[in-house]
């Protein structure tokens, strides 16, 4: 899978433009799930037009049904305008809006009732990492988010796991630590559930994926595709991205 998060960018005519000079060239999707996470008010625009290849996801979501929550937006009205995924607990959501571990737990349950495609984010800041402590940092968090949801639900959802000092830094994890980080991760779903969903849940690498460095992650065994921010703005970019997913 190779999914773009277009965070806060690209208005709508820049968003249609993108739309419809990638709809026809990504993969066919029984190679590759290619999907753009946009910014909600474009979501249903994109919806409309996405080709028969591409799917759109939302970049975040409450984990409440409705209510008094200002400025925020619900998995049902996500699944209404026929959003097949959504990006939970990116690390900037943590950071800047107090997501925790709990809330992103939350949300992932929500994103099932309404038949949403969780692609959940963890990873680790750099002095975890410089502190060693990568592998335990990462193991709670996903043992956190996981809570409560069976088998079934987790083979379902996708993990991107995003090294905080790799986004938007041009340092990219090298392809060795994202491997053995991803690995991690599959030891703690076996230890959760069993070997095979620790070996059929898609997991990702984000943080700097470029054309230049995404073949050497595709080649990892662990690795399933990645997460892109800044290089899925560019048509060309996000298109080479995607074909080396299908060289996989
Ligand atoms: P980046 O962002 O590719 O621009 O580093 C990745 C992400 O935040 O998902």
């Amino acid at each position: 899978m190779i999914a773009g998060n277009w965070k806060m960018f690209k208005t709508r005519d820049e968003a249609l433009q993108f739309i419809y000079a990638v709809n026809m060239e990504v993969p066919k999707k029984e190679f590759v799930d290619t999907v753009v996470c946009a910014q909600a008010p474009v979501l249903r625009d994109l919806v409309k037009r996405q080709g028969e290849n591409l799917r759109i996801g939302a970049q975040n979501m409450h984990e409440e049904v409705e209510g008094a929550f200002t400025g925020e937006v619900s998995a049902a009205m996500l699944e209404n305008i026929g959003v097949d995924y959504v990006i939970i607990g990116h690390s900037e959501r943590r950071e800047y809006y107090n997501e925790t571990d709990e809330r992103v737990n939350l949300k992932l349950h929500q994103a099932f009732r309404y038949g949403l495609t969780p692609i959940l984010c963890v990873g680790e800041a750099l002095e975890t990492r410089e502190a060693n402590e990568t592998n335990a940092f990462v193991k709670k968090q996903v043992e956190i988010a996981l809570n409560g949801l069976g088998p079934r639900q987790v083979k379902e959802l996708v993990i991107a796991y995003e090294p905080i000092w790799a986004i938007g830094t041009g340092r990219t994890a090298t392809n060795e630590q994202a491997n053995e980080t991803i690995s991690v991760i599959r030891e703690v779903l076996k230890s959760l559930y069993d070997q095979e969903t620790a070996e059929n849940t898609r997991i990702l690498y984000g943080g700097s994926v470029k054309p230049e460095n995404i073949d050497g992650l595709m080649a990892e065994p662990h690795i399933d595709g990645a997460l892109v921010g800044g290089a899925s703005l560019d048509v060309k970019s996000f298109l080479r991205i995607a074909d080396a997913a299908y060289t996989k």
